[in-house]
């Protein structure tokens, strides 16, 4: 499946979301010109790691997430959306499973410079859901 041919069509996000079966390993759902749009299950800490030139959405589907920054936090509950800028050091955590769609630009790498056993690439991103 390619991306143009999901242009166009209803995607489910939420469903797509709770199909998931590993935690913090986004699937991409849909391209916005030079963004993806992705969808996670998380559960626990990811890491922490910034984006240097990206600003990266966080907008919680189904619980609640929290993102650690260095000089803040914020706590999302279902429905909430937060933009971390680009340059924050940031970690998302979820004490308890969370479904999350995130929207960032296509050079985003998952856990930044970070490399660790759940930094996920592109080809894993872009398998179907
Ligand atoms: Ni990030």
């Amino acid at each position: 499946m390619t991306f143009s041919e999901t242009q166009a069509r209803v995607i489910s996000v939420a469903k797509l979301a709770a199909s998931l079966s590993e935690h913090w390993s986004p699937r991409i759902v849909a391209e916005v010109d030079d963004a993806y749009v992705k969808v996670a299950k998380v559960k626990g800490s990811l890491t922490w790691h910034s984006h240097e030139n990206e600003d990266e959405l966080f907008f919680v589907l189904k619980g609640r997430l929290t993102i650690e920054m260095d000089d803040r936090v914020v706590d999302l509950i279902e429905g909430d959306a937060f933009v971390v800028p680009k340059g924050v050091r940031h970690n998302p955590v979820a004490i308890e499973e969370c479904l999350v769609m995130l929207v960032e630009r296509k050079s985003t790498l998952h856990t930044g410079s970070e490399l660790t056993d759940r930094t996920r690439d592109l080809a894993s991103q872009l398998r179907p859901v």
